[in-house]
């Protein structure tokens, strides 16, 4: 049985992956900077001697590092913070490697941020397509593929890298698109509040459900081939408005109160674009499965679950 660690298991995407490779048949630990069960060990990743213990006393056969600041909005709070994270956790990670377990195969989590979203022609996006950062975390997760490309070559280590498009599903939380309408849909619905503020809706993008996103990390673990790059992504293009629509469509109290502007889709100034899966379909057979109505259903039923004016 393989031994797999996921630094930042707690978090939304850690979660998934955890289920995913345990249904398969992978030995699972994992490392965040809060514990939750004594499967997971908890440190800080940025501190470089306890990842060298830890990867010392597990010698995995391969590594996921998810641990992040997953929010470009947020990353605009902190840059330095946001730089931290999401570069020296990684390069902690490969020296840790190279001490304890040179054999390992290590996947590292980068973003479709990293390309030019609003000026690349309309279409799929392949991993040559031109990049441009437009915001901290943007630059952090270029500049972790950068170093990691460098250092992994010097340190002869099996490195595979993605560039994962949006992900999501129940458990997410709030501060992005779907996450806050589905929360302003319930707290309209428990009658926390009698209207919902519509922002831009303007704009395009690949969603995937995450639990493809990680079926998709799964196989990269299997198949992938080191030292490649790639996209991670539903292959389809989403336009905001309509995925704001259809959540609103699945509330009454939404429908009956929410009055949505025209949608600007004929004349959108941003291009239709989205994951070009063909790299890892023909090295992986990767092929997502959920639609996205099921997705939408389901982050919002869990809102409801959660209940109103979740904190998170
Ligand atoms: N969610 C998306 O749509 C999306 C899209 C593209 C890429 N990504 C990337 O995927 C990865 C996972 O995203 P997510 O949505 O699950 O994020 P998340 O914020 O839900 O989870 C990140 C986890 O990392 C842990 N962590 C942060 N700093 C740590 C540290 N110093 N030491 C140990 N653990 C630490 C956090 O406690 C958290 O549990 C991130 O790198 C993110 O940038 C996410």
């Amino acid at each position: 049985m393989k031994n797999v660690g996921i630094i930042g298991i707690n978090g939304f995407a850690g979660q998934y992956l955890k289920r995913e490779l345990l249904e398969n048949g992978y030995s699972v630990w994992g490392v965040d900077v809060v514990a939750s069960d004594e499967d997971t060990i908890q440190a800080d990743m940025l501190d470089a001697e306890a990842v060298d213990r830890i990867l010392e006393q597990k010698k995995p056969d391969a590594v996921f590092n998810l641990a992040g600041l997953a929010s470009p909005g947020a990353s605009w709070d902190d840059p330095v913070k946001t730089m931290h994270i999401n570069v020296d956790i990684a390069v902690n990670l490969m020296q840790a490697i190279r001490n304890h377990c040179p054999k390992a195969r290590l996947i590292l989590i980068g973003s479709a941020n990293q390309y030019d979203m609003r000026n690349i022609p309309a279409g799929p996006i392949a991993e040559d397509a031109p990049q441009l950062a437009e915001s901290p975390y943007d630059v952090s997760k270029s500049a972790q593929e950068s170093l990691v490309r460098v250092l992994g070559k010097k340190y002869g280590l099996d490195i595979i890298m993605t560039r994962s498009f949006n992900h999501i599903g129940p458990g997410q939380k709030t501060g992005f698109v779907v996450t806050d309408y589905c929360q302003r849909i319930v707290d309209l619905e428990k009658g926390l509040t009698d209207t919902i503020e519509v922002r831009s809706l303007d704009s395009w993008r690949d969603f995937a459900d995450v639990r493809d996103t990680v079926h998709a990390y799964r196989l990269l673990l299997e198949k992938g081939r080191s030292g490649e790059i790639y996209n991670v992504g539903s292959g389809n293009a989403y336009y905001i408005f309509d995925i704001v629509s259809a959540l609103i469509n699945m509330s009454e109290k939404a429908k009956a109160v929410v009055d949505l502007p025209a949608s600007q889709k004929e004349n959108s100034q941003f291009p239709r674009v989205y994951s070009d899966n063909s790299k890892i379909f023909n090295d992986t057979g990767f092929v997502p499965k959920y639609p996205i109505e099921q997705t939408l259903k389901d982050v919002l039923e869990d809102y409801r679950r959660k209940g109103g004016l979740q904190v998170s």
